[in-house]
């Protein structure tokens, strides 16, 4: 079967039926632009349906709907069980890391089912995976406009300064990090904590000056395993120092910085040995900081992305994600003056040059990072 396809000028109009899935690592916040995504739609007599599972749902054509159409009047409202879900954690609606979409004959199977279901638009919500396969979807099946909403705990997507979840992330990392300390002072131990964020050290680094680390280990300062190890015994020694008062150590690591905390929690306690006294714990955060109830930065951030991408889908957009960015090189302003919308091959562009170092914000990351590491063990 070809791709099914239709003219550019004819996207957006009259759209009837729209389809909102989340893909990837599940984020707090997702569930809240799945809801403002379901009242805006309806607000405006679009129905939407829901993806189960992300991809896996799309290739397989399960879908279900959100919005129902009320008895009395005719207008469309959110379907019951939506009620109450802008302010959960996780996804209502599952998700997965789909294998098939990677793959041609899976996204083509997609397509037929989405055409077959009268589906006319697709929101996609993820990270960058998510993104990716959006843009793939985007180009070959043209007949269904995609546009992509970032929600991702790691914050290593392109030309948005936010993704959906990372407010949360970094409350769950501070508060879990304000407990050791606690436990850490009573004891006068050192902790390293590692954080989740994948090839980004984003969580880490923005969460060391809040939780008042010692330290952060990022995977973009692009250190050797000796050198991490070598930086990490001198913070303790310097701090642990007779002459200091200083009850607790508190070094974050993100998960990129390969060694794990484990190893190097015992790698530096060898060379400690003129110190036995010296306790090294090693606590590695995990999926707790994927969980819990969205902030409100999030649940909001969430709601003006989502009324931006049913926007954008009726205004005949294709192929974009929708940014919370005031910066538009590249990319287009829309009505609300935080939310711009790019289009998805630049976005990537941008993901690839965050993640390899070769962006500049990378860069101002890695300098910021350096020239605050010295006063941070201070
Ligand atoms: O992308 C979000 C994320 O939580 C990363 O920080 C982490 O590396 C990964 O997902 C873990 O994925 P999974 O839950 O599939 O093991």
């Amino acid at each position: 079967m070809p791709w099914p396809t239709i003219r550019g000028e004819e996207r957006g109009v009259g759209l009837k039926t729209i389809a909102v899935l989340t893909s990837g690592g599940d984020a707090p916040g997702m569930n809240a632009a799945i809801w403002a995504v379901v009242k805006v739609a309806a607000s405006r007599g679009i129905n939407v349906v829901g993806v189960e599972r992300g991809y896996d749902g799309l290739v397989d054509g399960v879908f279900r709907p959100l919005t129902r159409a009320v008895m009395s009047s005719g207008n469309l409202a959110p379907a019951p069980g939506i009620d109450g879900m802008a302010g959960s954690g996780g996804t209502l609606l599952g998700t997965t890391r789909c294998r098939r979409f990677y793959d041609p004959q899976g996204r083509r199977e997609a397509c037929r089912q989405l055409t077959m279901a009268g589906i006319d638009g697709l929101i996609a919500i993820g990270g960058n995976g998510t993104l990716a396969g959006a843009h793939l979807f985007a180009e070959e099946c043209g007949s269904v406009p995609v546009i992509g909403i970032p929600a991702s705990i790691d914050n290593d997507i392109g030309c948005t300064a936010d993704a959906i979840g990372v407010d949360t992330a970094l409350n769950t990392i501070i508060d879990a990090c304000d407990r050791i300390s606690d436990t850490a002072r009573s004891h006068h131990r050192a902790f390293i904590v590692e954080v989740m964020g994948r090839r980004s050290g984003y969580l880490a680094m923005a969460a060391s000056v809040a939780a008042a680390a010692d330290a952060v280990l990022l995977p973009e300062l692009d250190r050797s395993e000796e050198e991490t190890i070598t930086s990490v015994e001198k913070i303790i020694r310097q701090s642990f120092d007779a002459g200091r008062d200083k009850r607790r150590v508190l070094i974050i690591k993100a998960e990129g910085v390969s060694i794990t905390a484990t190893d190097l929690a015992d790698r530096v306690h060898e060379r400690l040995s003129d110190h036995p006294d010296v306790d090294i714990r090693a606590t590695v955060l995990g999926h707790v900081v994927r969980g819990g109830r969205p902030s409100y930065h999030d649940r909001m951030v969430a709601g003006r992305l989502a009324l931006g991408a049913v926007n954008s889908l009726a205004e005949g957009g294709h192929d974009q994600m929708v940014a919370w960015s005031t910066t538009t090189d590249g990319g287009e302003r829309t009505d609300d003056p935080r939310v711009s919308i790019f289009p998805l091959d630049i976005v990537l562009e941008e993901t690839e040059a965050l993640l390899d170092g070769s962006s500049d914000i990378t860069k101002r990351r890695v300098l910021r990072m350096q020239s605050v590491q010295g006063v941070l063990a201070l």
